[in-house]
Order: structure tokens, then sequence, then C-alpha cells
């Protein structure tokens, strides 16, 4: 019996076991040597002049959007087809997620529609790098500068990813995002980073990160709310490992979303991710396909699962789970495209060290469950 196939696995190996072991032998499991060492080597590979490491992508996010003053009763514009964490993070302040609708081809936030959703009482707008796409950030610092609003950009998906104009997503300056879950292009178990270029975001985000504390306090001096948001370092540790070997990961994941493309190409009704278009580089993450119309969802799930194929759906649209619903009173139709693609996206295994025949196994396994569905879909 072949073995099953994940969803992801991350890349860990003697490199990751020495660096957590040094860490642990050293006796300074938290704010010690490796915090920095991070943080600097992470904002040089992206090309951002500063970095804060955080406890998760969620709080990186959290702390990003308190930094360029998002606050009560303020709204910030984002993408419904996101991760929950990147509209949750608005409502952490008491401030107003207001989604507008995505792009039907890169399935991100569509700047067009997020200009018709910015009010006076907008403070900023949240892009969403999904799947790892670059969004169009061109796009969305001229709606910002016309209205006088910050970006924060949510890059937990897209590390490696390059916009258009040469430029790395995190290296804007505009506080970039990144999360390094284990299923993420780097990891550290849990952990998240903020990469920028104002000081004095850093020094507000360091502070808050650390319970409000200056870097020159005592452990227990406070001059500012603050938030247990800090990466350990043991997690750096396994960070600056990753580091090192992430350009061979991320070549990894570009070499089996080619072969995923080159099998899958074809299938009728069958949407794959956007090829990368006028010079903008995807930093893979994922790959998720978008059913052909009327194909039960669920039972592809099932198909490929007698197959010890893991899938799943990804994403949902987030204005339509229960408590956005009541919360804010969001309900179906209201974004189109998001709603659709919710519907019909399913996420196959993705990771580096994927084998040419495991994918060719979820190839043939997709392929034959759709060849059935699609027929009992037209009946
Ligand atoms: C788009 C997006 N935003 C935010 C997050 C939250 O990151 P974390 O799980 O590190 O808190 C994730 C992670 O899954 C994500 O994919």
């Amino acid at each position: 019996m072949a073995e099953g196939i994940p969803l992801a696995r991350p890349v860990l190996g003697e490199a990751e076991e020495r660096a957590v072991l040094e860490v642990l032998r050293s006796g300074q499991l938290s704010l010690g040597p490796r915090l920095a060492e991070f943080e600097r080597g992470f904002a040089a590979r992206v090309g951002a002049p500063l970095a804060c490491a955080v406890s998760s992508g969620t709080a990186g996010l959290h702390l990003a959007l308190r930094a360029v003053g998002v606050g009560e009763g303020d709204e910030v514009v984002t993408s419904p087809f996101s991760f929950v964490a990147s509209a949750n993070a608005a409502l952490y302040e008491r401030a107003r997620p207001v989604f507008a609708d995505i792009d039907p081809v890169t399935l991100n936030l569509d700047p067009a529609a997020a200009a018709a959703a910015v009010t006076e009482r907008t403070r900023a707008l949240l892009p969403v790098h999904i799947f790892g796409y670059p969004a169009d950030l061109p796009a969305f610092e001229r709606l910002a500068r016309a209205r006088d609003l910050a970006i924060v950009e949510d890059a937990c998906e897209a590390l490696g990813a390059v916009h258009a104009d040469g430029v790395p997503v995190g290296a804007r300056g505009h506080p970039a995002v990144f999360g390094f879950y284990a299923n993420k292009q780097l990891t550290t178990g849990e952990g998240g980073m903020v990469t920028l270029a104002d000081p004095a975001l850093e020094r507000r985000i360091d502070s808050e990160r650390n319970q409000g504390r200056a870097p020159d306090m005592g452990w227990l001096d406070h001059d500012r709310l603050g938030f247990n948001y800090r990466l350990s370092d043991i997690a750096c540790a396994l960070g600056i490992a990753q580091l090192a070997r992430l350009d061979e990961m991320l070549a990894d994941r570009a070499r089996v979303a080619g072969l995923y493309r080159a099998g899958l190409t074809g299938i009728e009704g069958l949407e794959l991710p956007c090829p990368d278009e006028g010079g903008n580089t995807r930093g893979w993450f994922v790959f998720v396909v978008q059913l052909p119309d009327g194909v039960d969802r669920d039972e592809t799930i099932r198909a490929l699962a007698r197959a010890d194929i893991q899938s799943k759906p990804y994403l949902p649209a987030i204005h339509l789970m229960p408590f956005y619903r009541e919360l804010m009173g969001y309900r179906e139709g209201q974004f189109p495209v998001c709603e659709d693609v919710a519907a019909r996206s399913l996420a196959l295994p993705f990771f580096p060290a994927m084998r040419g025949g495991e994918v060719e196994r979820v190839i043939e396994g997709l392929r034959s469950a759709l060849a059935r569905l699609t027929s009992a879909a037209s009946v």
C-alpha cells in the first residue's frame, strides 16, 4: 500500500536540530542573541530596512495595525478571501474590517473595489498576497496617497514573492507581515515577522510585543500597554537555519508547482493558480485549484482521501463566517467573485520534498475523481 500524501510537510534537518540544541545548551531561551540575528537575516533576505520578530503572523498583523494608528471605530479595507486572521486583526482594536471583492485571476483584493469601499472612516488598507501571489501594491499605494491612508500588507503566505517593479514583497517600506506556521515557506513552528522601514514604528512594535517595555528598561518597567508576542530564541534559531535553505525550498516548491501545472492543464473546467504575469513572481505556498462548476467538492475530497491523499477547501469567504455575519451583517451575494472562488477552491498536497511520483498520484487521483464527478454533475 502506498504511503499517504499529507497536505504539507516542513523541511527540517540536522542544521535545525543543531541550531535548537545550541540554544537549549546556552540556557538563554528567550530575548537572547538569536532574536536580533534572525531579524537582521530576514530583513536582508527580503530587502527591507528593518524587521521585528513576533510570535505569529496574527500577532504581527495586530501590532502592525496598532503601529499605523488603527483604533476604535476606524475602518480597514481588506480582502474577504483570506485566512480569517487578516480581518480579525482589525477587530482586536475595535476597528471594522470592510471587505471589497477580489480579482478573479489573481484572487487578490481588487484595487478598484477597494477604492470604492473607502469612506471617511477608513484608516488603512490591508491587502493580502494570497497564495503567495503579489497584490497590486502600486495601485494601493496610489489609493493610499490620494486618500491619506496607511498600508499594512499581509504577506503571511508570500515569502519569496516579487512585485512586477522588481521590489520583493515585504520591501516596499510599509509594514508587511510574514507567518512561520509549519506549512509556510519558512517555519519556526509558530512565529512571524514584520518588515518595515520606519524606525519609530519599529520601536513601537518592539516594545508592544514585549509587554510595553523600552529596550533600556528593567523587566518590571512598562511605559505603554503591551502584549507578550515575543518569539523565543529557540524559534529564532530554527528560523535562522531555515533561512539558510530558503532559496532551495522555494525552488523545490516552484518545481512541484510546475509538475502540477503540466499534469493538470487541459482538464475541462478546472482552474489552476494564475501563472506569473507582467513581471510579478509568486512565492509558492500552496497549490489551490478551483473545481469545475457543479462538481461536488466534498465528494472530490472523499475520493482523494480513499487514495490516501489529503486535500481541503481553501479558503472559506470570511464575510460568510457565522460570527462575521452576526457581528457585521454581511450576507451572501455581496462579494460574488470571492464567494464563487471560495465555493470551488481545493488545496492539494504541496511541499518542497514532494516527489514526482507523489505529484503524479495526486494528479491521477484528481483526474479520475473529476472524470466521474463531472459526468455526475452534468446528468
Ligand atoms: C493570509 C494569512 N494571514 C494571516 C495568517 C496568520 O498567521 P499565523 O497562523 O502565523 O498567526 C495566515 C496563516 O495561516 C495566513 O495565511
